[in-house]
């Protein structure tokens, strides 16, 4: 238990195994927030997958590259990110001068631990004339080994930026890696066979079985979940609507939102997703394909654990500055690629 308290917290902030708890996010608690985060001269990053009441207080909310552009760019002297501990570890590494803040350090990713630096100074001693394309869901040291990080929503970009001639090494998401290949149609690339548990668990059977319930339905699909492939056969074989599958970030996911002429909308990602989804298109059916799909990394981000972290100014990210300079510039490889205004 932490000894922090504040006036419309009727009870202490507990720390147990899901975060930090005993704070309700009523309107005085955003109230309170955003005063810490003036005084403390804050910005609050909230990454989509965010409990809705984290994105509403946030200063933005986007996906992953666009935070990252965000935060490259904040004149702010503190910035806070609402996400998981790569995505602060990132803003570190583009902001050294800055002090970066997380809500709690213990928010981790089961995809960027799916690969260790031993393993992947390994792998590039096999071929060790490719070209490492890291998705943003590694550590910082394995940023550090790598020559252009990338995301779900420039992945294509930064691979097909690449001279076809050479061989690419692309990690650790395997269904991401899977979706790139296929959009680009390169044969020499090498894809690590990591994966979130998350989005792993977005299953074909799942959507093949909503998709046959809601056959008017569109599909929006993130490339990281196990039932992306199943959604293109799906349409392959005329069971969808070729122009009904979009493969998509989460920040692509809003653009399409806000473009479809669809009444429903079937959403292959994590359940947090669907609160901007539904700000962006009200008038939308947005059903998640898979209800359990929630990442309980994102949600330890919780009010109690923003309450303490603008109060303490707790859990600093530090990165080594060696390897943050060797990460530097695979990260900013990966913010000049892709559509500058999408994401958010
Ligand atoms: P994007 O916001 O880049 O689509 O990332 C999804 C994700 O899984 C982040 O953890
Ligand atoms: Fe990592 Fe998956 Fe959670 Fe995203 S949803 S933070 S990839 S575990």
């Amino acid at each position: 238990m932490t000894t922090t308290t504040w006036a419309g917290a009727h009870t202490p902030i507990q720390d147990g195994p899901g975060g930090y708890t005993g704070v309700e996010a009523t309107p005085e608690w955003a109230e309170e927030i955003r005063r810490l985060a003036r005084e403390r001269n804050a910005t609050l990053l909230a990454h989509n997958y965010q409990l809705p009441a984290i994105q509403d207080v946030a200063d933005h909310v986007g996906d992953s590259l666009a935070l990252s552009r965000i935060a490259a760019e904040a004149e702010e002297d503190t910035i806070v990110f609402c996400g998981v501990h790569f995505m602060a570890e990132t803003a570190k590494i583009l902001s050294p001068a800055k002090t970066v803040l997380i809500p709690d350090e213990r928010a981790g990713c089961s995809l960027a631990d799916s690969i260790t630096a031993d393993q992947l100074r390994e792998w590039k001693a096999d071929h060790p004339d490719a070209v490492v394309v890291s998705y943003v869901n590694t550590t910082a040291e394995v940023k550090g080994l790598t020559d252009i990080c990338c995301t779900s929503s420039n992945a294509v970009d930064v691979v097909a930026s690449i001279d076809r001639d050479r061989e690419v090494l692309f990690l650790p998401d395997q269904f991401l890696g899977a979706h790139v290949k296929r959009v680009t149609g390169r044969q020499n690339m090498h894809i690590w066979a990591g994966e979130c548990h998350v989005h792993a668990g977005i299953n074909g059977d799942e959507l093949a079985a909503k998709s046959k319930a809601h056959p008017d339905a569109e599909l929006f699909v993130h490339p990281e979940c196990g039932c992306a492939t199943s959604a293109l056969y799906l349409a392959g074989e005329g069971f969808v609507a070729d122009d009904k599958v979009k493969i998509l970030s989460t920040g692509g996911m809003l653009d399409a939102a806000r473009a479809t002429g669809a009444k429903q909308v079937l959403v292959a990602t994590e359940v947090g997703m669907l609160h901007q989804l539904r700000k962006a298109a009200p008038g939308v059916d947005f059903q998640a394909v898979n209800d359990r799909a929630s990442c309980p990394y994102m949600k330890m981000i919780t009010p109690a654990a923003l309450l303490r972290c603008l109060q303490e100014g707790k859990d600093e990210v530090h990165v080594d500055p060696a390897v943050a300079e060797r990460a530097r510039q695979s990260v900013q490889r990966m913010i000049a690629i892709g559509n500058p205004g999408g994401g958010e």
